[in-house]
């Protein structure tokens, strides 16, 4: 993997990675709110970073509710579902077509601990992670706050998240993921080694060393296992040592060996001073005694929060006792579910019926009791009793000012991009088809000349033809780039890894080397076989019109690609498109009525076919020559009664503004569905 990487890292300064480092230092928490300095000193505040420790995070919540509107969400959703699923929730709805998701959650985590939170699936706790990390912020109530501070973009880059599902590279390998992370995300006061030194670590740390020069994978891609992706996506995210790191089931389809790996490591990075939360479905007992702390939801209710090895007792002091051996995870999901046969139940409650209704009456038990019982203290305890000191506040409202150069950015993304895209560029599958396909025209169209206007028009057609195939291989080639790339790019843009625009036009000018390269192939091929006009000018000037086409309808394919946003609909508008610029193209009609002669300027293909002609033919030329008439001229020829043969290469502007324009069109609409997404 080189970004230009030196063969052995010479330098030999003790690297600067002591925050990655297991801290294991148990004055850690000491140390962190100890400050009490009255004076505040922006410097001092950012001395954090300086010392390379992560900067402590102290995470409140409390009465954190979040609904959403029944219609909007499920807009997209075929009525059959959208009944199915109403009938299934009704009773989480209000009047107002609501469904509540988060009601009234409260809980605090500390840097240096693991707060988990558990519950069925269902219950909120993807929901609450996101409006934890600021993913979520409309229509949130309840107060969240980070060092007693509200969110603000500076939070960015100090909180990492790592979804459920892993967003990585299929292509990359892992080193080159964490490297081209590390380039991107990492200061540039890091030298070069320095950064190359902290992926290293990383990798060590959490184990991916066999696997580091394996392919990611994924889909129909052979690579890495689920274990060490996951282990790849907490790598990507500790890169740049966030302080406050959310994990949305970090051990979901792991053995139980992987996952037992994942928590260690977890717990190693919170003993090095972060925060860490992280949802999790159904733990191991080994995995559940790992946590500090745990918070218990139901249905969006919260049934506990507090330590996690008091959780049991705290529900035998409500007597709700496990009448066998359990697992204490399994106990407090199976509360959380209300499924209480396995458990004695208090006397007030009536016996276990297993009914739908009497899992309600133990949920909303046991949210009374939290409501009376825990919440009170834990508002006391950590929300108005601990003050968090005048530095850290200030600390965590600084940005940290990373961001590197438009050009640095282009250049490292310019790399990135190609490495992951140039399979597909250099396809064997797809030289082959060119290859073909411009051999068999070849052989039809053989030698052919235009002495007749018969074989004129076969010519003509030819030319027609070969408009078609560039435009739509480009078209198809571009429209699905963005909605593929998509989840990549909301996630990486959320940590404000770069510009959208470097994105673009990193993008762009990639997949132009296959706009370019097959074309180049196919015409050096096919042009000399059809025997079109046989000068070095001509041959030029036809390739570079095609060249033009196919750059062209790729802004086209980028413009309905981000239009659209998903693979099916870019794909249906690309071909309802290119089906009309086909037929507008000048081929199959030249006399359009008058009312429909507007579609014709905005075709590529019409301008793009007219560019062909006027390069291939000259107006003055004659054929004809063996018929009684005698010679005509070609521009006398019906197939150019709307071209002029001699006039100005016009077309020429016309494409390259199209080509401007669609690319404009395509980055306004990238932009705002980008920023409208979520993960
Ligand atoms: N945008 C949304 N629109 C409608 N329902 C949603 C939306 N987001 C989450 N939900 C619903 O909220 C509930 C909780 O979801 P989630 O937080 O993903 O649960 P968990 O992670 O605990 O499995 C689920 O019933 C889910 O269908
Ligand atoms: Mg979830």
């Amino acid at each position: 993997m080189e970004i230009g990487r030196p063969d052995e890292i010479e330098d030999s300064s003790p690297a600067t990675l002591g925050s990655l480092q297991i801290a294991g230092s148990p004055e850690f928490m000491s140390q962190a709110y100890s400050i009490n300095s009255s004076h505040i000193d922006i410097e001092d505040a950012s001395s954090f970073e300086e010392k390379d420790c992560p900067l402590p995070v102290y995470l409140k919540f409390a009465d954190v509710e979040y609904k959403v509107k029944f219609s909007r969400a499920s807009s997209n959703i075929n009525i059959v579902t959208t009944v199915a699923s109403k009938v299934a929730s009704q009773l989480s709805f209000d009047q107002d077509n609501y469904k509540h998701i988060l009601n009234g959650i409260s809980g605090s985590v500390a840097p240096g601990e693991i707060l988990a939170l558990m519950g069925p699936s269902g219950s909120g706790k993807t929901t609450l992670l996101k409006v934890i990390g600021g993913r979520l912020r409309e229509r949130v109530k309840g107060t969240i706050t980070y060092n007693d501070v509200p969110y603000s973009p500076a939070l960015k880059k100090r909180v990492g998240f790592v979804t459920q599902d892993d967003v990585l590279f299929p292509q990359l390998t892992v080193e080159e993921t964490l490297v081209f992370s590390a380039f991107l995300r990492l200061p540039s006061s890091m030298s070069r080694n320095q950064k190359y030194e902290r992926v290293d670590m990383i990798v060590k740390e959490l184990g991916l060393e066999r696997c580091r020069h394996t392919r990611i994978g994924g889909g129909f891609v052979r690579g890495i296992s689920g274990g060490e992706r996951k282990r790849t996506s907490i790598g990507y995210e500790i890169l740049v040592d966030p302080s406050l790191l959310l994990l949305d089931e970090p051990t979901s389809g792991l053995d139980s060996t992987s996952a037992n790996r994942i928590l260690q490591i977890l717990q190693r990075l919170a003993k090095a001073g972060r925060t860490i939360v992280t949802t999790i479905h159904q733990p191991s007992s080994r995995i559940f005694h790992m946590f500090d702390k745990v918070l218990l939801i139901a249905q969006g209710y919260p049934l506990y929060c507090g330590k996690a090895r008091e959780a049991v007792e705290y529900f035998s002091s409500l007597r709700f006792i496990p009448e066998m051996a359990m697992n204490p995870a399994e106990f407090l999901l199976e509360l959380a579910a209300g499924q209480v046969d396995d458990i004695s139940v208090p006397e007030d409650l009536p016996a276990p019926q297993g009914t739908a209704e009497y899992e309600r009456i133990v949920i909303r038990f046991l949210h009374h009791k939290f409501k009376v019982q825990l919440e009170p203290k834990e508002k006391n305890e950590n929300h108005n009793m601990s003050k968090i000191s005048e530095q850290l506040r200030v600390a965590i409202q600084i940005k940290k000012d990373w961001t590197l150069t438009w050009t640095d950015q282009f250049m490292i993304l310019l790399k990135r991009t190609y490495r992951e895209r140039c399979r597909d560029y250099f396809d064997t599958i797809r030289l082959v088809q060119a290859l073909a396909i411009a051999v068999l025209l070849g052989l039809l169209w053989w030698k052919s000349n235009f002495t007749t206007e018969a074989q004129l028009r076969d010519q003509i057609g030819l030319l027609f033809y070969i408009c078609i195939f560039w435009t739509s291989s480009s078209i198809f080639g571009a429209v699905y780039v963005f909605p593929f790339e998509k989840i990549f790019l909301v996630k990486e843009r959320k940590a404000d890894m770069y510009r959208l625009s470097v994105y673009y036009v990193c993008s762009t000018l990639c997949d132009m080397v296959a706009h370019i390269l097959y074309p180049t192939f196919f015409m050096s091929i096919l042009y000399f076989m059809a025997g079109f006009k046989r000068t070095i000018d001509c041959f030029f000037l036809s390739l570079s019109t095609i060249l033009l086409i196919a750059v062209t309808s790729q802004g086209a394919g980028e413009l309905f690609g981000a239009a659209a946003m998903s693979m099916k609909r870019a794909g249906m508008i690309a071909s309802l498109v290119l089906m009309l610029f086909l037929l507008t193209g000048g081929y199959y009609v030249q006399h359009i009525p008058k009312f429909m002669k507007w579609l014709k300027y905005v075709s590529f293909m019409y301008h793009g076919f007219r560019l062909l002609l006027k390069v291939q033919y000259d107006g003055n030329e004659l054929y004809e020559c063996g018929s009684k008439v005698g010679c005509r001229t070609l521009q006398s020829s019906p197939s150019f009664d709307t071209v002029n043969l001699d006039g100005g290469l016009e077309e020429v502007w016309i494409m390259l503004a199209m080509a401007l324009a669609y690319r404009v069109g395509a980055y306004i609409f990238l932009n705002r569905k980008i920023n409208a997404a979520n993960l």
